[in-house]
């Protein structure tokens, strides 16, 4: 029954921090896709992984002490990192791709020389406005009040040597190709793109970079790495083995079938990406489709903000599926989403506790409590299962339609219609009435079949929400492999005449939202260092004796043989440099100090360590606890000039 091939992929993620649950949105909107091709009858290829290089990753693991290569490892394949996550989100990629992989990189080098070659990649210098977060620069027309469109934040100005990539060439083959309507969904995007960039005129891309090295090496000009995009955006085709050994199904999956992406990554699927693709003389893939965000709040989640929402914790306190779910139940695919805990306990409650998960209950009791867990295969009709007969056969169509437009609230708001039929169902037959009556086990038995055979269509229809609880469920209402396949979710009748049901765990228990929220809250809040407390055991004239001084950082050095010992050589305003040492190896690294304006007590007596003079003492900010030292040196405003008195 295959229907052809389907590839479908999530952008790749930076690992520059914890992946919230807004890339956890992302990836189960596209899993749920992919599981339900391949429900379907496709052979899918789904794609997902990470995005490793570039400033930002460096800097990170700079600060952090470690190289960008140990840094994105502690991330990316550490224990509770982003491969963790999609497991334990039971994200069913084929492919995982890192772009620090051996045979990206290759590749990628492979693909620049190319367009290179053929004339679309040129030498030229960049000048203009660059936000570091955001690793792009703007021009002054792009920015919106003097900071980077995308995120709000500070640009400054940079000038370097870079290669170009002919992005002008291709604005009207791009315009066309957006305008034509199919590639790029949801269609408000596309006049987005074509307004706010393209009729203002696309100007070349740089597409290299000489200010930092953690990146792939322009091979035919060292000092040269590839702008990150370039670099991240050919992984949906060198995963699948473009210009490299690793993979030979190039020709099989491509072009993709759709590139699910955030919104503020449109501009980088939808105009870079096809105008790359026709400088290779590629194909284009089919579709691009822009989804929304998770907001808080109306505003975006941040770590400097402190409301990013872990998906660990929830999926920990209420279960995977119940997540997945929520996240495709409430927020419509396409636009912005509020993410609220109340919403989310509310919906476990409704749909799945109530709607889903009481109709699997009741069902299966009544078809235990009245015929000991096996039907009776005679059944006696009435005009009064008509209606959810009919509805239960239509189903799959109206869900399809939705699912296959990506509107998966849709598809799901088309299941729970069905579902709560299906209850009401219930309430107008009235089971318990006609147990009673002896006479009456043959339209008994009827009515729990037609509820059994509501919900195993229902069911089919969920499995790629949830998988897991769709499995359990099946397994409770009798219907094996044969009964649950998808060609099978468009008849009524399926399930063997004498089915027998086994009533297991509650699928779905209900939340307690008081209890659940404070647990939430208490969960939210970190617990914070505990400082020791203050004694006031100082007089003013003891403090005023000590001389602390604004000094720069003219020299800094590690002390041989010594693990800890930095040794400073300092401006402190008299004119001569002083010298102190400082133990504060283990927390910074001799270069990441120098030129920084610092502040030393000078009227120490000096001291000999490691055989050299140390005259003064550097002053941090220290904390220590659970014999864990946490230390920062004070460091002022550069502003202040050396030599001046603290008091
Ligand atoms: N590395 C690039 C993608 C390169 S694809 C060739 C990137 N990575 S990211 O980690 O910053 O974001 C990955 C995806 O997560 C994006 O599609 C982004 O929109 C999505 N999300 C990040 N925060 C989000 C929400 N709060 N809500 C929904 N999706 C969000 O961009």
């Amino acid at each position: 029954m295959e229907k052809g091939t389907f590839y479908i992929t999530t952008p790749i993620y930076y690992p520059s921090d914890k992946l919230h649950i807004g890339h956890t949105y992302c990836t189960v909107a596209t899993d749920t896709i992919a599981r339900y091709k391949r429900m379907c009858g496709y052979d899918v290829m789904f794609l997902t992984g990470t995005d490793e290089h570039g400033q930002k990753i460096e800097e990170k693991a700079k600060a952090a002490g470690v190289t960008p290569q140990e840094f994105v490892d502690n991330i990316v394949t550490a224990p509770g990192g982003i491969k963790d996550l999609w497991k334990l989100m039971n994200i069913s990629n084929d492919r995982f791709i890192r772009t620090t992989d051996d045979y990206h990189v290759e590749a990628v080098q492979r693909i620049f020389k190319k367009m290179y070659e053929k004339g679309d990649i040129y030498k030229g210098a960049y000048k203009g406005m660059y936000c570091t977060p955001c690793e792009s620069f703007w021009t002054e027309s792009q920015l919106v009040d003097g900071k980077c469109p995308d995120c709000g934040r500070e640009v400054h100005y940079a000038e370097e040597e870079a290669y170009f990539f002919k992005l002008s060439k291709y604005a009207k083959p791009v315009q066309e190709l957006l305008e034509g309507g199919e590639f790029l969904e949801p269609a408000s995007r596309v006049n987005e793109m074509i307004n706010n960039f393209i009729k203002p005129g696309l100007e070349d891309l740089c597409v290299s970079r000489t200010s930092f090295s953690w990146g792939i090496p322009v091979d035919f000009d060292p000092g040269h790495v590839v702008y990150v995009w370039v670099d991240a955006l050919f992984n949906y085709c060198t995963a699948l083995g473009l210009l490299n050994d690793k993979y030979s199904d190039f020709d099989k999956y491509w072009p993709a079938d759709v590139h699910i992406v955030g919104k503020e990554i449109v501009r980088f699927h939808s105009i870079i990406w096809p105008a790359m693709l026709m400088s290779m003389e590629l194909p284009l893939p089919k579709k691009v489709y822009g989804h929304g965000w998770l907001v808080i709040d109306g505003g975006k989640m941040s770590k400097s903000k402190g409301n990013v929402v872990d998906p660990y914790k929830l999926a920990d306190m209420f279960g995977v599926d119940a997540l997945r779910f929520f996240l495709l139940r409430t927020f419509p695919f396409g636009s912005d989403g509020n993410f609220s805990n109340e919403l989310l306990i509310s919906t476990i409650n409704t749909d799945l506790a109530n709607d889903l998960g009481n109709l699997v209950s009741r069902t299966t009791a009544m078809a235990v409590k009245y015929f000991g867990g096996t039907l009776p295969a005679e059944r006696e009709h009435d005009a009064l299962d008509d209606e959810l007969i009919s509805m239960a056969k239509d189903a799959r169509e109206k869900y399809a339609a939705q699912m296959d437009k990506f509107q998966l609230h849709l598809a799901l708001e088309e299941v729970f219609k069905l579902i709560q039929r299906a209850n009401k169902y219930i309430d107008e037959t009235a089971p318990w009435v006609l147990a009673k009556d002896e006479a009456k086990k043959p339209r008994l038995a009827a009515v729990i079949y037609n509820l059994l055979e509501t919900l195993r269509i229902a069911l089919i229809m969920l499995k790629p929400f949830i998988p897991e609880s769709c499995d359990k469920a099946f397994e409770q209402i009798g219907a094996d492999e044969a009964c649950i396949a998808w060609e099978t979710a468009a008849t009524f009748g399926v399930l063997p005449a004498s089915v027998t049901v086994v009533k297991g765990e509650t699928l779905f228990p209900r939340v307690d939202m008081a209890k659940a929220l404070v647990e939430l809250e208490k969960m939210n809040k970190p617990a914070g260092p505990v400082f020791p407390p203050v004694e006031p055991n100082v007089t003013i004239d003891d403090f005023a004796k000590c001389d602390m001084r604004v000094c720069k950082v003219l020299s800094c050095e590690a002390v041989k043989k010594s693990e800890k010992l930095l040794k400073f050589t300092l401006d402190d305003g008299s004119g001569t440099p002083r010298q102190i040492l400082s133990g504060i190896h283990k927390f910074y690294e001799p270069e990441q100090l120098v030129g920084k304006t610092v502040v030393a007590i000078l009227n120490l007596p000096n001291r000999k360590m490691m055989g050299q003079d140390s005259c003064g003492m550097l002053l941090s900010a220290v904390h220590e606890e659970n014999g864990k030292e946490e230390l920062h040196l004070l460091m002022l405003d550069d502003n202040i000039p050396a030599g001046f008195r603290l008091c």
